[in-house]
């Protein structure tokens, strides 16, 4: 269990520190804010250090729209891991660095991120664990850790609202990966602290998690789901009407459920061969011992056909999670793309430049753009591997 949860760790942080392009003319570095207050409400990051988060003031036509956008990075759904991950900037806003890189979705340049550059653009920094979807404490005398996620939320949503927050014209809470799931579970929350008139939507970034079964037909994700949940009292925040209807509550920890819940207008961005569910949950090591995945894992060219073939089922099985979405959500917008990627709204490269991913020639910019905006109906569902030449397939 431990093992496999460093392993879920550790290939996150070396995905996320993927070599990227470096736009160093137009790099735009934001610095840190803590969360004073949230000490009144008990919010605190696993190791008792206080919250944080990046603000980047709006200007102009965007200075009273809001983009808040929640950091991810993997889970601890145990009290070794957690009390690991509380002595990294994973569990501590005192291991952060103190200006976070804004790009992509949160570039400050109308070329380079041309419908949201001009809005108040927050970086909600991660340091919990669960998602922000916590609210425990484990004390036993000698190790103490705080599950405070949701506090975590509300303290920073609290801080924002006198910050103009409160008089938001428009609004998106985004996020990518662990931060990507936060979306689900905060959305409605969101929408119920902002003005009734204001346009408040959500968009999930490879947040997609799918509560599917490894190739060797285990419930890895499942069972690491539901030990995080206890471990951190997550239950208790998961969407009550949700709860009551499954018969295993910890499933509205997955977004397939969680979504159907949800009023706000949703647009859901992940690549159907995501390469963190790709590693980790439909090929985690616990399911390939003998390592037959590893060169496939590292470059999709050099997948068998039996290897394709299977990771074709995994494209078909997201697809078919999304399909009510699809068909019948009619506020809702989505971009499957076919990469092998995981988070594309951060980093430049995917989100929008010359020779970014594309399906029916418009980028992931261009998509969110236009479903926000109401411009056109926005439902891209790329083709299959290996069809699309516009992917880049850096997976680390
Ligand atoms: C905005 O990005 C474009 C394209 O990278 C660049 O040429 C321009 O200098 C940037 N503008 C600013 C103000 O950084
Ligand atoms: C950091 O950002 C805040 C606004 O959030 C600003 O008031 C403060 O002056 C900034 N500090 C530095 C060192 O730039
Ligand atoms: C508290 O938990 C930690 C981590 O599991 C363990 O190493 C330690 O021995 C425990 N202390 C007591 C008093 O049980
Ligand atoms: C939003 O979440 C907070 C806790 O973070 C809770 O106190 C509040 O009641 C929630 N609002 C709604 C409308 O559910
Ligand atoms: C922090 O709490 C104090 C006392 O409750 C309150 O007056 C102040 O407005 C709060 N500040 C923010 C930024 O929420
Ligand atoms: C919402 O209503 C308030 C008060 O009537 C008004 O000041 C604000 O401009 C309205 N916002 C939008 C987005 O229409
Ligand atoms: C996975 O399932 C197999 C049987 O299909 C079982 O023998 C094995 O212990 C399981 N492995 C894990 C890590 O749960
Ligand atoms: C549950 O559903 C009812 C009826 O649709 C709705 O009024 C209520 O707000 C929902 N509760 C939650 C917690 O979403
Ligand atoms: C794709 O979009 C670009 C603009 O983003 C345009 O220049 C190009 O002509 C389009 N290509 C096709 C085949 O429509």
């Amino acid at each position: 269990m431990i093992s496999r949860m460093k392993m879920l760790f550790t290939t996150l942080l070396l995905l996320m520190c993927a070599p990227k392009h470096i736009y160093s003319d137009s790099r735009l570095l934001v610095n840190m804010t803590l969360v004073r207050n949230a000490s009144l409400l008990g919010a605190y990051c696993l190791d008792g250090s206080l919250p944080a988060y990046h603000l980047h003031r709006g200007f102009g036509a965007g200075v009273h729209n809001w983009l808040l956008q929640f950091e991810g990075g993997g889970w601890c759904n145990d009290v070794n891991s957690c009390l690991d991950r509380a002595k990294t900037r994973r569990g501590s806003t005192r291991y952060m660095n103190k200006w976070e890189v804004f790009s992509g979705i949160l570039s400050n340049n109308a070329s380079l991120n041309p419908d949201f550059y001009n809005w108040n653009r927050v970086k909600i920094r991660y340091c919990d664990g669960a998602s922000f979807a916590g609210d425990a404490k484990f004390d036993n005398g000698t190790s103490l850790l705080y599950f405070r996620g949701q506090r975590i939320w509300q303290s920073v949503i609290l801080d924002l609202l006198p910050k103009g927050l409160r008089y938001a014209k428009k609004a998106l809470l985004s996020g990518c990966s662990a931060g990507g799931l936060a979306v689900f579970l905060h959305c409605d929350n969101f929408t119920s602290y902002l003005p009734n008139n204001a346009s408040v939507k959500c968009l999930s970034d490879a947040g997609f998690f799918l509560d599917a079964r490894d190739i060797m037909l285990n419930h890895t994700i499942r069972t690491f789901y539901e030990d995080l949940i206890s471990l951190q009292g997550v239950e208790q925040n998961l969407d009550k009407n949700c709860t009551m209807s499954l018969y295993y509550p910890a499933q509205c920890f997955f977004p397939q459920h969680a979504m159907r819940y949800i009023r706000t207008p949703l647009f859901v961005l992940n690549s159907a061969y995501d390469v963190y569910q790709f590693h980790h949950i439909f090929v985690p090591p616990s399911a390939d011992p003998h390592g037959h995945w590893n060169r496939c894992k590292l470059n999709p060219a050099a997948c068998t056909p039996l290897q394709i073939d299977i990771l074709q089922g995994l494209r078909r099985e997201m697809l078919a999670a999304l399909y009510i979405f699809y068909e019948y959500s009619r506020r809702g917008g989505m971009f499957i793309n076919s990469c092998f990627a995981h988070c594309q709204s951060e980093s430049q490269d995917t989100w929008y430049a010359a020779d970014s991913p594309r399906v029916h020639n418009k980028t992931i910019a261009d998509a969110v753009g236009d479903w926000y905006f109401g411009r056109r109906v926005t439902k891209e569902i790329d083709c299959a591997y290996p069809c699309d030449r516009t992917c880049h397939n850096l997976i680390g």
